[in-house]
């Protein structure tokens, strides 16, 4: 099948006087792991609402796995697997009954006990819902995302609350699906964690799409250098930096300087030469990779986690 998974066409959502989303399109491919990503209130949860069929769009048109979502749309539901921002439990049924209990509502179901150790809950499995912490919580809401096995996944923050362990292990866990060739939509407002994940992400800032593509390609399309770091131990008197082969910049911060290079090797090697040749006290070189991070900071003028 060469038709996408998701076609988003002009949505607009909103709440009254607030426009949540204005206007944003967007396409997510079969089998890939899509991002959205943006800050708090950029508008995601909205967004992704809509695509579940949880919420109605103000206008626009949506299509999921070829179908218009809607709250009675069966067929669909039970090829779509939803994680919420957040998730109710019946806190008194356990890790094991909730999870069955969720499975027997479609007409195939993952593996319980595969299910569990998948999200690393088997210690958890016989213990009510209501004695997990946070982070065991949410990996049960992923989990239960997944209980009927379906084709596409919507995932709203799903690593929100994890710890640095735990939220790697989720990245496994989802990085296993899109090995299925099942497709990922997830939400995320954590840069580095979209880098690893996501075959391509749109950035939403104030319900805008304001940049959209594979994280490298953003990366590149905005970041043409290479910064360097040069730290020095002392003064460089008579070196001129901004002439070093490859150098389109160069920037000078006290003891560091940062070179801005579009081919960093030869810079590289130009300012080791410089050192070995005792012209430049140099104590460190750094060479730093430019990140959606920067990206960011760069189109809208704020970082994403204040
Ligand atoms: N039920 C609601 N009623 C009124 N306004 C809402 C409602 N839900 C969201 N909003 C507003 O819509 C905007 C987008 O909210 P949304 O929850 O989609 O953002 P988000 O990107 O998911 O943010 P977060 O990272 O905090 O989850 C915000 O300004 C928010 O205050
Ligand atoms: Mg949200």
């Amino acid at each position: 099948m060469t038709e996408a998974a998701i076609t988003v066409q002009g949505l607009v959502k909103r709440y009254g006087e607030v426009t949540a989303v204005d206007g944003i399109s967007f396409e997510v491919r079969r089998g890939e792991v899509f991002g959205l990503l943006g800050p708090n209130g950029a508008g995601k949860t909205t967004t992704v609402e809509c695509l579940e069929g949880l919420r109605v769009p103000d206008a626009g048109e949506i299509r999921v796995l070829g179908e218009i979502p809607s709250p009675t749309n069966y067929a669909l539901k039970a090829k779509l697997g939803i994680q919420l921002q957040e998730t109710a439990f019946l806190s008194r049924l356990t890790v094991e009954e909730t999870l069955h209990l969720f499975g027997q509502l479609y007409p195939r179901h993952r593996n319980i006990r595969e299910l569990i150790e998948l999200v690393a809950l088997g210690e958890k499995r016989k213990r009510q819902v209501r004695e997990l912490s946070g982070g065991q919580r949410q990996r049960l809401a992923v989990a239960l995302a997944m209980v009927n096995d379906p084709e596409l996944l919507v995932l709203d923050e799903p690593t929100a609350g994890l710890d640095p362990q735990a939220r790697r292990a989720l990245w496994e866990v989802i990085l296993g699906l899109k090995q299925e060739q099942k497709t990922v939509l997830l939400t995320t407002h954590y840069l580095e964690e979209a880098e690893y994940l996501c075959d391509r992400v749109a950035i939403l800032d104030h319900g805008h799409i304001i940049a959209l593509g594979p994280p490298r390609e953003l990366v590149a399309e905005h970041f043409r250098e290479t910064p360097i770091e040069v730290e020095l131990s002392g003064p460089a008197d008579g070196v001129d930096f901004s002439h070093l082969p490859g150098v389109a910049r160069a920037v000078s911060d006290r003891e560091v300087v940062v070179l801005y290079s579009t081919a960093p090797t030869e810079t590289i090697r130009a300012v080791s030469r410089l050192a070995e040749e005792g012209k430049l006290p140099l104590r460190d070189l750094v060479l730093r990779r430019p990140s959606l991070e920067d990206v960011y900071l760069l189109l809208t003028g704020r970082r994403i986690r204040e």
